[in-house]
C-alpha cells in the first residue's frame, strides 16, 4: 500500500541551498524512494517571484513521489502540519557587517519562527537548522518552542563529517564510503573538532583504523583538522558563494538516516542538545557523535577523549557558551 505523504519544510527555499535541497527531497533523496512528499517552501516577500520561480520548476520536473507543494511567504502557512522543517533562511554576513549584526538578525528569525512551528507543525516534526549560526540558532529556537522536545531539535555539522570522510579519503586513496566514524564535535564553526581517534577504514580483512593507515599523525593533528575547519571559507573563496550542494546533499544524509536509522556499527554527527556526555556544558546545541534508530538518536558514549582532544572539545564548547550570550544580548 502507497504511504501516506510526509510534509516537509524548507524555509530560505529561494536560496542557493534551497534550490539545490527542493529537487533532492522531491526525488526521494531525504525520505526514501517509496516515500511520497509534499514540499512546503517559505522565504520572505522580496524573495516570492523566485520562489513562486522554483515552484514553477518543480511542476515542470514531474517528480512521482512530489504530492504537492506549497510555497508561501507566510510563516503559519508554511509551518501548518509538516512533519519535517529544514530551517536554511537567513542572512547571509554581508561586506562590512560584524557578527553581532548576523547574529542579531537570525537569531531574532529562529526566535519567532520557533512559535510558529510550536503552534502549528505536526506533533513530533523534526527540524534541522542549517542556517548559520546552525548551532545557535538551533538553540534559540529550541528555547522559544518549549513545547517541542529538545530531542526533536537539530543542527547541521554533517557537511563537516562528510567533509572529514572525504578528506580521509583522498588521502588514502580509498573509496568514501569505505571510510567511517569520523566525528565533528562542538560547533559548526572554525572551532569545530574533527577527531579521527575512532574512524575506521573497511579493508578486505575487515576494518583498519584510519590513524595506523594514514601514520602521520602530524597531517591528522594537523593540516587535515584546519582543512575541515576552513573548507566552508574554502568553497566561499573559491565559488563567491557559500556551499549549496554539499549542504543541501548532507541536510538528506542528516534526516535519512535521523528517520530511517544508521547502519549497524555506525555513528553520524549531529549538533544535539548537550545533556553533559564528555563534560560538554548541558544547555548548549553541541555536535556529538550519535546512533539513530527508530527516529530517534543517541550519543555515543564511552569513548576516550585524550589530552590534545579534551582541550578541542572545550574550546569549541567555550565558543558556543559565548555564542548563547552574545544570542541572548541581541535579543534583550
Ligand atoms: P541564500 O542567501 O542563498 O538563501 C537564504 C534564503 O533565506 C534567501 O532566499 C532569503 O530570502 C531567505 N530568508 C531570509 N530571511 C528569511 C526568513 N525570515 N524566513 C524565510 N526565509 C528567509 O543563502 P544560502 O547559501 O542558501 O545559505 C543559507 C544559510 O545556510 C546561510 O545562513 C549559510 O551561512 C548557511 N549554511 C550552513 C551550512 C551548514 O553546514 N550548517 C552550510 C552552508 C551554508
Ligand atoms: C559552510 O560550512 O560551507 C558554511 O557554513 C559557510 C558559511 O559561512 O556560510
Amino acid at each position: 500500500m502507497a504511504k501516506d505523504p510526509v510534509r516537509v519544510l524548507v524555509t530560505g527555499a529561494a536560496g542557493q541551498i534551497g534550490y539545490a535541497l527542493v529537487p533532492m527531497i522531491a526525488r526521494g533523496v531525504m525520505l526514501g524512494a517509496d516515500q511520497p512528499v509534499i514540499l512546503h517552501m517559505l522565504d520572505i516577500p522580496p524573495a516570492a517571484e523566485a520562489l513562486n520561480g522554483v515552484k514553477m520548476e518543480l511542476v515542470d520536473a514531474a517528480f512521482p513521489l512530489l504530492k504537492g507543494v506549497v510555497a508561501t511567504t507566510d510563516v503559519v502557512e508554511a509551518c501548518t502540519s509538516v512533519n519535517i522543517a529544514v530551517m536554511v533562511g537567513g542572512f547571509p554576513r554581508k561586506e562590512g557587517m560584524e557578527r553581532k549584526d548576523v547574529m542579531s538578525k537570525n537569531v531574532s528569525i529562529y526566535k519567532s519562527q520557533a512559535s510558529a512551528l510550536e503552534k502549528h507543525a505536526a506533533a513530533n516534526c523534526k527540524v534541522l537548522v542549517v542556517a548559520n549560526p546552525a548551532n545557535t540558532n538551533a538553540l534559540i529556537l529550541k528555547e522559544f518552542a518549549p513545547s517541542i522536545p529538545e530531542k526533536n531539535i537539530s543542527c547541521l555539522t554533517r557537511l563537516d563529517h562528510n567533509r572529514a570522510l572525504g578528506q580521509i579519503s583522498e588521502r588514502l586513496n580509498v573509496q568514501v564510503s569505505d571510510v567511517k566514524n569520523v566525528i565533528i564535535w562542538g560547533n559548526h564553526s572554525s572551532t569545530q573538532y574533527p577527531d579521527v581517534n575512532h574512524a575506521t577504514v573497511k579493508i578486505p580483512a575487515g576494518e583498519k583504523a584510519v590513524r595506523e593507515l594514514v601514520a602521520d599523525d602530524a597531517w591528522l593533528n594537523g593540516e587535515f583538522i584546519t582543512t575541515v575547519q576552513q573548507r566552508g571559507a574554502a568553497i566561499i573563496k573559491a565559488r563567491k558563494l557559500s556551499s549549496a550542494l554539499s549542504a543541501a546533499s548532507a541536510a538528506c544524509d542528516h534526516i535519512r538516516d535521523w528517520v530511517l536509522g544508521t547502519p549497524e556499527g555506525t555513528w553520524v554527527s549531529m549538533g544535539v542538545y548537550s545533556d553533559g556526555s564528555y563534560n560538554v556544558p548541558a544547555g548548549l546545541i553541541y555536535s556529538f557523535p550519535v546512533t539513530c534508530q527508530n527516529g530517534e538518536w543517541k550519543i555515543v558514549q564511552g569513548l576516550s577523549i585524550d589530552e590534545f582532544s579534551r582541550k578541542k572539545l572545550d574550546l569549541t564548547a567555550e565558543e558556543l557558551s559565548e555564542e548563547k550570550a552574545l544570542a541572548y544580548s541581541c535579543l534583550s
